[in-house]
C-alpha cells in the first residue's frame, strides 16, 4: 500500500474484487482462455449491454427467485425508466437474440461471453457483488448432444485451467408436462410436515427450492420426498439418459444429484452443477442448464437453449486452493535502461523500433540510476536488457544484456533490432 493510498478515503466498494498485477495476469488469462476455448467448440463472441430494462430480468430470470426480489441493483435513470445492472447473463443474451433476429439463421445459434455481472449479495469469501463470468448460450435446437457438448466445454475449461479438485453434478428439471405435476406431489409431501413458516411459504413459492436446504432437521424431514428424477416423462427420461450416455462415452465424469436446485427459474430438463471441494461454502464454479420456455417467455419463437455460466473469480479461488501458479509470465521481453536525457530519447526511438517488429518491450522512465533501473529490467521478467549511456551514444552501440545468464554484447544501433529478435528466438 502507498502511502497515498493509506490517507484516501476511497475504497472499492464493499464485496467488490479489485484485480490488480499481477493477480490481474492470472485473471485476464483464465477468462481469455475459457473464451477461446469456446470458440473451438464453434461458439461466437456476443458483447452485451451491462444495464437493462429492468422487466427483463423479473420475467426471465423469475421473480421469486433471490436474484430478482432481493439482489438487483435497480434504480430509475435520469429519463424515470426503471433499469438494472444485469445479475446474470442468460436473459439478456435471448433479448439480443430475439432484437436481432439471429434465432432466424442457421440453428443452432452458439454464443459466448465474458465479463461483469452485479448482484446484492450479503459479500463472503467468494460471494461478491461484482462477480465475472465467462457464459456460453447455444440457442435453438432441443438436442440431447448439444446439452453433452455444452457440459464437455465446462469440463475442458476447468481441466484447461489445471483444475481437478472438483466434481460435476447434474440431474433433470422435467419439463412442462411433467413439472407440475411432480410440483403438486412433492408440495403435497410437503405440506405434511411441521415445517416452519418461512420454509411453507418456499414450499408454496418454490417447493423444489426445500429439497435444497441445508438444515440437518429439514434433510431429516425431506428424506424421502418424491423426486423429479423418478417423475420424469417419457421425453425428458430419454432425454437426460442421452445425455448421460455421451458424457460416458466423452469420459467426462458427474454424479447424479436429484436434488440439486439452481438459483435461477428458467431451467427445464438438464440442469447442472460444477463444485469445487476447496472452497467452504461458495463451492459453485459454474453451474447452467436447458431453458425450453425462456425465448416464448421473453416474447420470442418457441426455441429451446442450453448454456452456463463459469465464475472467473471462485476459479481463481480454486486454483490458489490447489496451488496452480500460472503468475509467472514476463510482462515484456525487452527492457531499456537509458542513463541520462540523451540516451533516454535514442532509447524510446530503439523500443518503439521493436515494438513495431512486434517484440514486446518496456523502458526505464525518470531518473533512475543504473542499478534502480536494472532492479526495473529484472522486475519486468524481460529476458533482455538494453543499455544506452553515454560512451554508447558515442560508439553508435547499444549493450544488450542476456538476464538470465548476465553475458553482454555490444552491438552496432542499426543491426540491434534484428540481433535482438534473434536472441529472443534462440532464447525461447
Ligand atoms: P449462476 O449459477 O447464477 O448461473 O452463476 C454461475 C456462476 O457464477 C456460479 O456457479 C458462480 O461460480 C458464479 N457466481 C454467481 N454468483 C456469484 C457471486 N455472488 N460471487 C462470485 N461468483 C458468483 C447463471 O448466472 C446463469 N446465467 C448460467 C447459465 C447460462 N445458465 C444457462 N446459461
Amino acid at each position: 500500500m502507498t502511502d497515498q493510498a493509506k490517507i484516501s478515503p476511497f475504497a472499492a466498494p464493499k464485496g467488490v474484487p479489485d484485480y490488480v498485477p499481477p493477480t490481474s495476469a492470472t485473471f485476464q488469462h483464465v477468462r481469455d482462455m475459457f473464451t477461446e476455448t469456446a470458440r473451438t467448440f464453434g461458439f461466437q463472441h456476443i458483447e452485451l449491454p451491462v444495464f437493462e430494462e429492468t422487466g427483463l430480468f423479473a420475467r426471465g430470470v423469475g421473480e421469486s427467485t433471490d436474484v430478482v426480489s432481493k439482489e438487483m441493483y435497480t434504480f430509475a435513470d435520469r429519463g424515470g425508466r426503471s433499469v438494472t445492472l444485469r445479475p446474470e447473463g442468460t436473459a439478456g443474451v435471448m433479448r439480443a437474440v430475439i432484437e436481432h433476429n439471429l434465432d432466424r439463421g442457421q440453428l443452432p445459434v452458439k454464443l459466448v461471453y465474458a465479463g461483469p455481472f452485479f448482484r446484492y449479495e450479503r459479500p463472503q469469501a467468494g460471494r461478491y457483488r461484482q462477480l465475472q463470468q465467462v457464459g456460453v448460450e447455444a440457442i435453438g435446437v432441443d438436442d440431447p448432444a448439444l446439452d453433452a457438448e455444452v457440459i464437455a466445454l465446462a469440463d475442458a475449461c476447468y481441466r484447461k485451467a489445471g483444475l481437478s479438485g472438483y466434481r460435476l453434478e447434474l440431474t433433470s428439471l422435467g419439463d412442462s408436462t411433467c413439472r407440475p405435476e411432480y410440483r403438486a406431489k412433492l408440495q403435497e409431501f410437503l405440506f405434511k410436515l411441521p415445517l416452519d413458516e418461512e420454509t411453507r411459504k418456499r414450499a408454496e413459492i418454490n417447493p423444489l427450492r426445500v429439497l435444497d436446504d441445508k438444515r440437518e432437521e429439514v434433510k431429516k424431514m425431506t428424506a424421502d420426498a418424491p423426486l423429479m428424477l423418478d417423475h420424469l416423462s417419457d421425453e425428458c427420461r430419454a432425454h437426460f439418459d442421452t445425455v448421460t450416455g455421451l458424457l460416458d462415452d466423452m469420459g467426462v465424469d458427474y454424479v447424479i444429484n436429484p436434488r440439486l436446485v439452481r438459483g435461477l427459474d428458467y431451467y427445464t430438463k438438464t440442469c447442472f452443477e460444477f463444485v469445487h471441494d476447496g472452497l467452504g461454502a461458495q463451492s459453485g464454479i459454474g453451474g447452467g442448464g436447458r431453458y425450453d420456455g425462456l425465448m416464448a417467455q421473453l416474447g420470442g419463437q418457441e426455441l429451446s437453449g442450453i448454456g452456463f455460466g463459469l465464475g472467473i473469480d471462485r476459479v481463481l479461488l480454486a486454483m490458489q486452493a490447489e496451488g496452480i501458479d500460472i503468475e509467472g509470465r514476463p510482462r515484456v521481453d525487452v527492457f531499456g535502461v537509458p542513463m541520462g536525457a540523451e540516451a533516454k530519447s535514442a532509447m524510446s526511438l530503439l523500443i518503439h523500433e521493436l515494438r513495431a517488429a512486434g517484440m514486446s518491450a518496456d523502458m526505464s522512465f525518470g531518473d533512475r540510476g543504473l542499478k534502480g533501473a536494472m532492479k526495473g529490467a529484472d522486475r519486468s521478467g524481460a529476458r533482455l536488457a538494453l543499455v544506452l549511456g553515454d560512451s554508447e551514444l558515442a560508439n553508435g552501440t547499444v549493450v544488450v544484456k542476456n538476464l538470465a545468464t548476465r553475458e553482454q554484447h555490444d552491438i552496432a544501433r542499426a543491426d540491434a533490432p534484428a540481433f535482438i529478435k534473434r536472441a529472443l528466438a534462440d532464447n525461447n
